[in-house]
């Protein structure tokens, strides 16, 4: 008998550039991944995750203080996903805390990717640059991505996935950015892929 495998149904958030998040929906198109991104939420309407969303009629929806009060956010980022049953929201570069509620939720269900080996170069204040920089200047010899389960702090869920790269001697923190971005961009999808095998 034939039996059809499930499509997963993920939400994504990312604020930025959004290269994680067009990465997957590619790899979702060539079949990688078995999933359909139902929602892309951002706290950032100007950004390219938006626009790429925009062009390619991925539903979105854009949930920041402009639009919503500080005690509504939660109800309306919840509301927004209860219109899909989603089985995993992934992070792709959101820069804002999720809250505890939408956390319990979700609970055990929310990936996010750091492009640093966790715990070392995380939590608050480490975003963007500024994490290359430091492991530049701690004069690292090794660097790499962390795909952890996100939960209430910043950086701290459990980690499910690590991947090293050297650091050159030439590496500059832009240096440094592009390889462990095209690093991301190599191992997400797959982390992704096997995570919702067990779920
Ligand atoms: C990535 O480096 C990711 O690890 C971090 O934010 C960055 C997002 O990049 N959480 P992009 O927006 O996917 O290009």
């Amino acid at each position: 008998m034939n039996t059809i495998a499930k499509k997963y149904n993920i939400a994504i958030f990312a604020s930025g550039t959004g290269s994680n998040f067009i990465n997957i929906y590619n790899n979702i198109c060539n079949g990688n991944i078995n999933a359909q991104i139902k929602l892309l939420i951002s706290n950032n309407p100007n950004c390219r995750a938006i626009e790429f969303a925009d062009k390619n009629k991925i539903n979105y929806k854009i949930i920041n203080n402009f639009r919503f009060k500080d005690n509504q956010i939660d109800n309306v980022m919840l509301g927004a996903l209860s219109n899909y049953e989603i089985d995993l929201i992934v992070l792709a570069g959101y820069m804002k805390k999720i809250s505890k509620k939408v956390i319990e939720f979700y609970n055990g269900k929310i990936l996010n990717i750091h492009p640093a080996l966790l715990p070392k170069f995380g939590g608050k204040g480490f975003y963007g640059m500024k994490i290359h920089e430091s492991v530049i200047k701690s004069k690292e010899k090794i660097t790499g991505v962390t795909v952890h389960v996100v939960d209430h702090d910043y950086d701290t869920g459990n980690i499910i996935y690590q991947k090293e790269i050297s650091v050159l001697k030439s590496d500059t923190a832009s240096s440094l950015s592009q390889r462990v971005l095209e690093l991301e961009h190599r191992v997400y999808p797959e982390v992704i892929r096997n995570f919702l095998e067990t779920i």
